[in-house]
């Protein structure tokens, strides 16, 4: 083909893409956007904004955007003209808006890949039903009793299994752990069983492609997850009818009442809503919390100060229940270490944390070393949320028209250096000031605010709680978090570990 046959074989897609943009401009004329570039037609600027970047930080897009043009900034982001929000009060005013100015819109093909009645996705009534059962299914009464006792089981199998002076991923084994205990909790699947072991290995396939690029072409993740996703569903599929042919013969406590049980017992969802269900809260209870226990390792392993107070805070707790002669850890003990809360004297408390509390008096000071908030704040497991505006929206001089994309963006908030001093230290002596919790908001906010909260600190606490009394450990290679978007430790984090011998 000469150039000028290829000139005029693309011209008409390129005046077809120049109209589209004049199209786009002059709808956009009357609105008062916020400052920002919508970059290239179509992909805008989606590949920049997803370029891997170290995770404790908030990335040289975001970094350069916000000096630009602000932490309020328009471009064009997965296929949408989009407003981006590193904004506290704009994140929140977004979250707390759910329904009426805002909805959950996340892209298609994570709906193409959790499944179209997935948690993540629904809106409406039906994401109302949804959350009632995952609510019910995490309520407080079943943290207290079922799932503490299960959490402790599963982390000391875990524990019990490493080897002093092997090396091995930390993160494999935080997933390991928060899979078993969902795989039991959701559908009674015991660890190490066949079963469960080829439902983790198509769950790794599937996890991949969840976090790649879309694209449904032989031999990519996208493709091996969805092949990976038909074969999970089929899986729960079979024990949807195992369980209810128990259920006819009258058997249907044999199981304990897992989340199945429980859906099949209790709820009107129909097949294929179940089975999106149960994969869903496998995805978000499994993957989250066994990053952010990896982060807490991480981040623990290179603040010795921080371990050392946790080690004292846990110690105490294991000496009162040796002495009551009780073995397992209750909901009493968990209130004890909730954030890890530490009695610490003022020496201690003068040597690691800032001058500036010095006009304290000589008393015991109550420090309330909240090591698992830090590690969220830090590590921000979940970045950005996804959101559209459902009506025109005026924000402090901005408008938001209707129909746009919209990203809260609450890594930027929690890295924000006006709103947390040095935000990308490792620093659980921070959260003793009440300053900017308000701005904290690891689990979101509003009406979707994380259904599984309550139940990812416990298993981070009971997860540390055995942790520091039983070992000490090193990083064996270097690793660092890194934001994909989404979290994760390119090299595992290698870790080796040191067995301790408490005397209790
Ligand atoms: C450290 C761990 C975790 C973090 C940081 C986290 C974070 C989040 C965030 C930010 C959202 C809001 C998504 C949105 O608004 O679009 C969310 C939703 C959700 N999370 Fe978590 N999560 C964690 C652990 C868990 C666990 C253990 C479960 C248990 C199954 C869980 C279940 C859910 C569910 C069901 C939703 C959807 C809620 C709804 O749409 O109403 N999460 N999570």
């Amino acid at each position: 083909m000469s150039d000028t046959e290829l000139v005029l074989f693309l011209l008409p897609s390129i005046l077809s893409l120049l109209l589209i943009f004049i199209l786009f401009q002059r709808k956009h004329a009357r609105f008062n956007l916020p400052p920002g570039n919508m970059g290239w037609p179509f992909i805008g600027e989606t590949f920049a904004y997803l370029k891997p970047y170290s995770a404790t930080s908030i990335g040289d897009f975001m970094e350069k955007h916000i000096l630009r043009y602000g932490k309020i900034y328009k471009s064009y982001l997965f296929g949408e003209p989009t407003v981006v929000s590193a904004d506290a009060g704009l994140n929140r005013f977004i979250l707390q808006n759910e329904g009426r100015l805002f909805e959950c819109s996340y892209p298609r093909s994570i709906g193409g890949i959790l499944g179209k009645w997935s948690m993540l996705v629904l809106v409406g009534d039906l994401h109302k039903d949804m959350r009632t059962i995952s609510l019910n299914f995490l309520s407080h009464a079943r943290l207290r009793t079922q799932l503490l006792r299960e959490m402790e089981r599963h982390t000391l199998l875990v524990l019990n299994s490493w080897r002093e002076n092997s090396i091995f991923s930390a993160q494999d084994e935080a997933k390991k752990f928060t899979f078993n205990l969902m795989a039991k909790h959701i559908m009674s699947m015991d660890p190490g069983k066949p079963e469960t072991e080829q439902l983790k290995k198509e769950y790794v396939t599937f996890m991949k492609g969840v976090v790649s690029a879309p694209l449904n072409l032989p031999g990519t993740a996208y493709r091996k997850a969805l092949q990976s996703r038909s074969i999970i569903l089929n899986f729960i599929q079979q024990k949807m009818e195992e369980r209810i042919g128990k259920m006819k013969e009258g058997e249907e406590n044999l199981e304990g009442d897992d989340l199945l049980g429980w859906v099949l017992k209790h709820s009107n969802l129909y097949g294929e809503q179940i089975l999106d269900l149960i994969l869903s809260l496998l995805f978000a209870g499994h993957e989250t919390s066994s990053v952010a226990i990896a982060l807490a390792i991480y981040f623990l392993e290179a603040c010795p100060s921080a371990i050392q107070q946790l080690r004292e805070e846990h110690l105490e707790i294991a000496r009162a229940k040796k002495q009551s002669g009780e073995k397992e850890l209750n909901w009493e003990d968990y209130k004890k270490m909730e954030f890890t809360q530490c009695v610490i004297n003022q020496a201690f408390f003068f040597s690691c944390y800032a001058k500036k509390h010095s006009n304290r008096n000589n008393k015991r000071v109550f420090l309330y070393v909240k090591v698992i908030s830090e590690t969220l704040r830090l590590g921000n497991v979940v970045r950005f949320l996804h959101r559209k505006a459902l009506k025109d929206v005026h924000y402090e001089g901005y408008d938001i028209p209707r129909g746009w994309k919209v990203l809260p963006v609450i890594a930027a908030v929690h890295l924000d250096s006006s709103l947390f001093d040095h935000p990308q230290h490792f620093n659980p002596w921070r959260w003793l000031q009440t300053q900017s919790s308000h701005c904290f908001m690891p689990f979101g906010g509003g009406p979707r605010i994380c259904a599984g909260s309550e139940l990812a600190k416990l298993e981070m606490a009971v997860f540390i709680h055995h942790l520091v009394l039983n070992y000490q450990w090193e990083l064996a290679d270097h690793d660092e978090a890194f934001a994909f978007p989404f979290v994760d430790f390119p090299k595992g984090l290698p870790i080796r570990v040191v067995k301790l011998h408490n005397f209790i």
